[in-house]
C-alpha cells in the first residue's frame, strides 16, 4: 500500500516522521510518498499546496498529514493548505475520537466519537465586505452534506454503544441548523435500533467537561465539531495526544488535531502521540485492524511506563521525555 506523508509546518516535520518510524517497525507492506503543502512551502514558491501533493494524495490509499501553519491575518494568495485538501477532495466526515489513556492526565473510562462535517458551515469560505465596518459571514448547511455526514454517525454507532447525540443550535439558527437537525433525524429513522438524541451546542459544550463518559457519537456542523473536539481532547491529556481522520468516498486524510506549534516547534518536544494515533486509524481504514490495535496497546504501555513528552506531566519532580524518545520507547514496545 502506498502511504502520501505530508509533514507540513512546525512540529509536523517532527511528529509525522515520528509516526512513519512507528509505521515502518510493523513491518507491513507500506510504501511513503513524501509530498509538500504548508505556509513555508507557500514562502518558498508561493504555492501552499502543489498539484504534484494533490496527485500524490489521490494516487495513494492513504494520507498522513502533520500541521500547518495559518496566518491570523490575511496573506494574498495563501489559504489552508488542510481546507484544501478537505474540500478539493470531497473529504466529508472528520472523525474524531476521544479514548482514556493510562496516566494522571487522562479521565477513566471515556470512549467517545466526535463526527464532524468537514466540508461547509462557516467554512465555507463566504465572506464578505457588506459595507464600512460590516463583514457578513455565510455559514453554508445543505441536506446533502447533512444527510451523509448523519450517515456516517450511525453507521459508527452501529459498531459502539449504539447512540448518537445530534449537536446544533436550532434554536437560534432556525433555518439552517434546523435543516441539520431534521436532517440527521430522518437519517436516524432508518437506523431504529440505535438511539438518537440532541443537545444544543453551548449545553454539550459544558456536559463535556461534567458528564463527558454519558456520550457515545457526536455529530454536529464544522465549526462546532471543531471547537467541540478541541474541548474533548483536553479530557484525555491535550491536543498533543488526539487524532483524528478526514474520510472521503475514495480518500482519506490523517492527522494529529493540533497546529503547527510554533511556541514549541524545532525543540524535539512535540507530543508524537496524536500524530501516532492518527497513523492507528489510518490502519484501521486501510483494514489493518491487527496492526492499528498493535501501535495502541504499544502508546498504552510506554504510558504505563512513565514515558512521556512534557505536555502530559503535572508531575514537574518526573523529567519529560522527549519526541525521540517516546517514539523509540513506543517502537521497543511493538
Ligand atoms: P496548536 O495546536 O498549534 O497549539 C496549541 C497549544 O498546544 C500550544 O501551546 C502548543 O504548544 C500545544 N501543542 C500542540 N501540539 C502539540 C504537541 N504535539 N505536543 C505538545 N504540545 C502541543 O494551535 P495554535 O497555537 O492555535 O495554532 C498554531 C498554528 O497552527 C496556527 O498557524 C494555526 O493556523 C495552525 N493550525 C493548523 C491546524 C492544521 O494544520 N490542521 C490545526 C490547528 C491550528
Ligand atoms: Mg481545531
Amino acid at each position: 500500500m502506498r502511504i502520501c506523508v505530508i509533514p507540513g509546518d512546525g512540529v509536523g516535520q517532527e511528529v509525522i516522521p515520528a509516526a512513519q518510524r512507528v509505521l515502518e517497525a510493523l513491518r507491513l507492506d507500506l510504501e511513503f510518498v513524501r509530498a509538500d503543502a504548508g505556509f513555508e512551502h507557500f514562502q518558498k514558491t508561493g504555492n501552499a499546496i502543489p498539484d504534484a501533493t494533490l496527485d500524490a494524495v489521490r494516487a495513494c490509499d492513504a494520507t498522513l498529514f502533520g500541521a500547518t501553519s495559518s496566518p491570523m491575518t490575511r496573506v494574498e494568495g495563501y489559504r489552508s493548505p488542510i481546507l484544501a485538501l478537505r474540500q478539493t477532495l470531497d473529504l466529508y466526515a472528520n472523525l474524531r475520537p476521544i479514548q482514556s489513556l493510562p496516566g494522571a492526565f487522562s479521565r477513566p473510562n471515556l470512549d467517545l466519537l466526535i463526527v464532524r462535517e468537514n466540508t461547509e458551515g462557516l467554512y465555507a469560505g463566504r465572506e464578505r465586505v457588506e459595507k464600512e465596518g460590516m463583514i457578513i459571514a455565510e455559514r453554508v448547511i445543505t441536506r446533502r452534506a447533512s444527510e451523509r455526514i448523519a450517515r456516517v454517525a450511525f453507521q459508527y454507532a452501529q459498531q459502539r454503544k449504539k447512540r448518537v447525540t445530534i449537536v446544533h443550535k436550532a434554536n437560534v439558527l432556525k433555518l439552517s441548523d434546523g435543516l441539520f437537525r431534521e436532517t440527521c433525524f430522518q437519517v436516524a429513522r432508518e437506523f431504529p435500533y440505535l438511539r438518537a438524541d440532541e443537545m444544543l451546542v453551548d449545553a454539550m459544550a459544558m456536559r463535556l467537561v461534567t458528564n463527558p463518559q454519558d456520550y457515545d457519537v457526536i455529530v454536529t456542523t464544522n465549526l462546532f465539531g471543531d471547537i467541540l473536539s478541541d474541548e474533548a481532547s483536553a479530557l484525555i491529556g491535550g491536543l498533543g495526544v488526539a487524532p483524528s481522520g478526514n474520510i472521503g468516498a475514495s480518500n482519506a486524510v490523517f492527522e494529529p488535531v493540533h497546529g503547527s506549534a510554533p511556541d514549541i516547534a524545532g525543540k524535539g518536544i512535540a507530543n508524537p502521540l496524536g500524530a501516532i494515533l492518527s497513523a492507528a486509524m489510518m490502519l484501521d481504514y486501510l483494514k489493518q485492524a491487527q496492526a492499528a490495535a498493535q501501535i495502541r496497546l504499544a502508546v498504552n504501555r510506554v504510558l504505563e511506563f512513565g514515558v512521556m513528552t512534557r505536555d502530559l506531566l503535572s508531575d514537574l519532580g518526573r523529567a519529560p521525555a522527549t519526541t525521540d524518545e517516546v517514539t523509540r520507547a513506543i517502537i521497543a514496545a511493538l
